[in-house]
């Protein structure tokens, strides 16, 4: 099944790169599913395709991979708008609403994703949801300073919170220096109003709520390749 879950994340994402014109500056996600966008596209160089297409990655896992194979990359400074964002997602429901953020990076992924023109996102139908919450958490980005507190804040809203370790079993430290704590609430009855409430808390930086940003979804499964627009 895994196997399986792979072979389809590089399908949607080949579809994906499918989008990718001559000149673009292209918004590079973050996750494995993204990674096949990465070397996809290295693949194209090779064949001398794309040459002058640049990427503006979402983390530094990103900008290592595309470094490694080649691929030019600029910043969201010379470049302010982008013509298009390829990424992941953790699950996605039947309005193409989004959690992301298992990969630590959703903070850059939203920053990125609304500098562009088109978002595409890119899945294996496993990540496929009726409702948010129902298979992932809700990481939200907090500020170290305080971080307790915002955990406490979150409780009251009716979460399960964990905070997020690295592999050495201390915090995990996202590129920006924050913490995420993994929010689970189950399935979600309004992700919007919740947005909301996680907005309006000082020290909460970003959460992985990702609402009326997918532009596309491109879904791979068992039956193929599947284009859906919210
Ligand atoms: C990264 O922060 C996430 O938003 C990713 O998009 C997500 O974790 C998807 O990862 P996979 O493509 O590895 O499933």
């Amino acid at each position: 099944a895994a196997i399986d879950a792979d072979r389809h994340k590089r399908e949607a994402a080949e579809r994906a790169v499918e989008s990718i014109q001559p000149g673009m500056v292209v918004g590079l996600g973050t996750g494995s599913t993204a990674a096949h966008v990465v070397h996809r596209l290295a693949a194209l160089r090779s064949e001398g395709k794309l040459l002058d297409v640049k990427g503006v990655p979402t983390s530094r896992r990103t900008e290592a991979l595309a470094e490694s194979l080649g691929v030019p990359l600029t910043t969201l400074e010379a470049h302010p708008v982008l013509d298009l964002c390829i990424d992941g997602a953790d699950e996605v429901d039947p309005a193409l609403r989004l959690i992301k953020g298992g990969g630590g990076a959703l903070l850059r992924e939203k920053i990125v994703a609304q500098a562009s023109r088109r978002l595409i996102i890119v899945v294996d139908e496993g990540k496929l949801s009726p409702r948010l919450g129902t298979r992932w958490a809700v990481p939200v980005e907090v500020v170290p300073f305080g971080w307790r507190s915002q955990a406490l804040y979150l409780e009251g809203l009716g979460a399960r919170v964990t905070q997020r370790l690295g592999p050495e079993g201390s915090p995990f430290v996202t590129d920006q220096g924050h913490f995420i704590l993994d929010c689970a609430w189950g399935a979600l009855e309004d992700p919007e109003a919740l947005a909301a409430r996680l907005q309006a808390r000082a020290g909460l930086v970003e959460h992985g709520l990702f609402l009326g940003m997918t532009s596309e979804l491109i879904v791979a499964g068992s039956r193929g390749v599947e284009v859906r627009h919210p």
